[in-house]
């Protein structure tokens, strides 16, 4: 099941944290005890900021920091390199791409802040994102704008309403032959809306642009394969999905391409063609980035297509009795292809519903901001049962009436 025989033996407690769990007793309620933020005392519904760890690799994470300060800690990295290799594999098998096709960094922002810095351009290239997109990407292209005199284009698409097809139209009518960058989001973080990636590269085969895609919500939340999508370019975050330590994220580029991008900090020269030079970070928390292996073992133990079946359901569950309220609407559309675990919605006439959510219920949810208003994101994660999500909907029907 595991790949990675003596490194695991040494940190990880196979038999007792990874009991064999077969179809017929496969129980999420089990899962939820594993995450101790089951003893948080809310009802902890806003996944879509940052994911939390499973005690398994809170477990394996003490003992690697343990190593670290037990001997000099480029000692514990020189014996941890064969496992770094490991991890890079395993996730290059997810992602369908090659090991020497990823560099492991901290997270999306630090990985999209590689692309969006690294892409050489001159006065009057055009670079092209949207509203939609995180707002840390339209910091990083502003400041590309303020630097080097490129035009921005960003877009305003409704994507409450939109159909992928007019999603796409837009995407293709803004790029022009100018065109050098352009950031896409794989699942928005407002709507939680699944953009069609596919689509949108197929429209833009023509223009030489770099499409960069912001894969922070995609990646171990459901199951697709990079080369697939038709982008080159891509950085996530392993600590929201993956359920991997804090600070853990990827950064993708095409084989091929890795020379066109200079890193965010410098690299030995020699480095050019190769994902090392994007991990001349110096020193740092190398613990966390080995933590890495005990996530990949607990999505194993979970199950990739399990959990992506496991989250639609929940997603569906509380929305189904929810969405015929009048005066109750989603910016998300539910349907299973455009929205998985995410899904966002407000109340009319209701002052302070979040705030209400929490006092009231116990409901830990995040207000999003968008053009029509503040929306409820809801993102319920493989910790969350039915019970919880039905203290949410009662509290939704309770306020409604109110
Ligand atoms: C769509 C999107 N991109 C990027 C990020 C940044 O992720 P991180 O803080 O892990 O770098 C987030 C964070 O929620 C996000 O939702």
């Amino acid at each position: 099941m595991f790949s990675s025989g003596v490194f695991i033996d040494r940190y990880i407690d196979v038999d007792n944290d990874y009991p064999i769990l077969d179809e017929r007793q496969f129980d999420w309620a089990k899962i939820k005890n594993y995450f101790p933020i089951k003893d948080y005392p809310f009802i902890h519904l806003n996944s879509g900021s940052a994911g939390v760890m499973p005690q398994q690799v809170v477990k394996a994470l003490v003992r690697h920091i343990t190593e670290m300060n037990s001997k000099p800690p480029y000692e514990a990295w020189k014996d941890w390199q064969e496992i770094k290799a490991v991890n890079k594999s395993d996730l290059a098998n997810q992602l369908g791409v090659q090991s020497d096709e990823l560099a492991v960094l901290r997270n999306t922002t630090e990985g999209l802040n590689n692309l969006i810095f690294g892409i050489p351009l001159q006065a009057k290239d055009e670079v092209v994102a949207a509203t939609h997109d995180y707002p840390f990407v339209i910091n990083a292209l502003e400041q590309r704008v303020q630097r080097d005199q490129v035009h921005f284009t960003k877009l305003d698409i409704n994507l409450t309403d939109a159909t992928d097809e007019e999603i796409v139209a837009n995407y293709r009518n803004a790029v022009t032959e100018k065109t050098k960058i352009l950031v896409l989001t794989h699942i928005t973080h407002r709507e939680g809306r699944i953009l069609p990636i596919k689509a949108i590269s197929d429209a833009l085969q023509k223009y030489d642009v770099k499409i960069i895609l912001d894969a922070a919500h995609s990646f171990a939340h459901f199951q697709y394969k990079l080369p697939n999508l038709g982008v080159d370019f891509m950085a996530t975050s392993l600590h929201k999905w993956l359920n991997a330590p804090h600070g853990t994220g990827l950064l993708y580029i095409k084989k091929e391409r890795i020379k066109e991008i200079y890193p965010l900090l410098s690299a030995d020269a020699t480095r050019t063609d190769f994902m090392d030079k994007f991990e001349y970070l110096g020193t740092r928390a190398f613990h966390q980035e080995i933590g890495i292996t005990a996530a990949l073992m607990f999505q194993k133990f979970v199950g990739e297509q399990r959990k992506e079946e496991r989250l639609q359901h929940l997603k569906q569950y509380w929305t189904d009795q929810v969405k015929n309220l009048d005066r109750v609407y989603f910016c998300t559309p539910l349907n299973p292809q455009q929205s998985c675990a995410i899904a966002s919605f407000k109340m009319d006439g209701v002052h302070n519903l979040l705030g209400k959510l929490k006092k009231d219920y116990k409901i830990h949810a995040k207000s999003v901001g968008t053009d029509k208003g503040a929306f409820i994101r809801i993102t319920p994660n493989i910790f969350t049962l039915e019970r919880d999500l039905d203290v949410l909907v009662d509290a939704i029907h309770q306020i409604h009436k109110s």
